[in-house]
């Protein structure tokens, strides 16, 4: 069929999307410009901001992929001061930026779950509840999800990382901590509480098909989520997964693959909330805004304090980690006004989708 055709389908299936990531030349260009248009149809030229805190690298699991695996004892470990994240949430709010993103390393112990709930209740106290508060703390149970909401978290971000069982053996140990059925059970949690759940994949796996990638996307659908993050995966050489690095496309193909995929789910899910991950910008100077021309709309600019942003190296060579906040905020302007996009300042900008379904 040609890609015309699919593009013009209502509804996709499995060969279409299959038959989409896999366009290349005219066809891909097609695709990006179709995923543009729905885009700007349905959610304007807005780009919305969440300032990211990477609040601690310590972390009690060992991801295969992951830099700050607890295994990896060449890394520094840090948290982040109460003050401190509350400078970076006052930045964050200065700076007109509308939300901030609480990230870390995975620990589920009484003390980090009552100084995330404090946390949370000071940060909802700027400027008398400015802020839109999203978590990144992985796998948790129901109550302590439930906890952080009570206290002013509405997003939470759990990337399901692959929705094939078998993938995700693939890139994490197979054992109790790193449990499949676990994740896909907080996702649920995170959805029946009422966080706006976001998920998503990394791209570019060893072992990773096309035909996963298309499960990936209909994952997300299947899920009805309202936000999803998609980064091409970044070999980090302090990692088991790193001995596949030259096994795996190159990173050129990996961002290819990445905004194709961005690309096809804002087709399928024209309202929700996309972010231009970092990681785009790691494998390509241009790569955030690579992601926001094939239908991405949040970016995350980094509020960490930079003289801990080089222990927070989830993988190598991330972008920004020298750059100032400050600096990023003007940067990202002149980058977005470049390609025809605008910052929606002092707006939680929370996901069209998700506020149509609940209103
Ligand atoms: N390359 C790309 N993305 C990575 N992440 C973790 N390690 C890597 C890597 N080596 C992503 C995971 C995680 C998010 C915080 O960062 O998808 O959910
Ligand atoms: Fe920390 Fe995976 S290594 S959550």
């Amino acid at each position: 069929m040609p890609i015309t055709e699919i593009l013009s389908k209502p509804l996709l299936e499995k060969e279409d999307i299959k038959t989409l990531l896999a366009a290349k030349g005219e066809d891909k260009k097609l695709l990006l410009d179709k995923a543009l248009q729905t885009k700007l149809a349905y959610l304007d030229n807005h780009v919305h901001l969440r300032g990211l805190i990477e609040y601690s690298n310590i972390c009690t699991k060992y991801c295969l992929y992951c830099g700050v695996r607890c295994k990896n004892i060449k890394v520094t470990r840090y948290q982040l001061t109460d003050e401190e994240v509350m400078e970076c949430a006052q930045l964050a709010y200065k700076l007109g930026y509308g939300s901030v993103a609480l990230q870390s390393g995975e620990r589920s112990d009484k003390t980090f779950i009552d100084k995330i709930t404090y946390l949370v209740q000071e940060i909802k106290k700027i400027g008398n509840g400015s802020l839109g508060i999203t978590l990144s703390l992985g796998e948790q149970t129901e109550e302590t999800y439930r906890r952080w909401f009570e206290a002013g978290a509405h997003r939470y971000l759990l990337r399901i990382e692959s929705s094939n069982e078998d993938l995700y053996y693939k890139i994490h140990p197979r054992d109790a901590k790193h449990d499949f059925h676990q994740r896909l059970a907080c996702i649920d949690s995170l959805l029946k509480i009422g966080y706006q759940t976001g998920t998503g994949v990394m791209v570019g796996l060893p072992f990773q098909t096309l035909d996963d990638l298309a499960d990936d996307l209909l994952f997300f659908k299947e899920k009805d989520v309202a936000m999803v993050g998609m980064g091409p995966f970044i070999p980090h050489p302090d990692t088991p997964l790193y001995q596949y690095a030259d096994q795996i496309p190159s990173a050129q193909e990996r961002m290819e693959l990445t905004l194709k995929m961005i690309a096809v789910l804002r087709l399928m899910m024209p309202e929700i909330n996309m972010v231009a991950a970092t990681a785009n910008q790691t494998v390509d100077p241009q790569g955030r805004e690579k992601a926001i021309l094939a239908g991405a709309n949040v970016i995350m600019p980094n509020l960490t304090p930079n003289e801990f942003r080089e222990n927070y190296l989830i993988y190598p060579d991330k972008a920004c980690v020298n750059d100032k906040p400050d600096e990023c905020h003007s940067c990202l302007d002149i980058r977005l006004a470049a390609i025809g996009h605008k910052v929606l300042y002092n707006a939680w900008g929370d996901s069209v989708a998700f506020t149509k379904k609940h209103s």
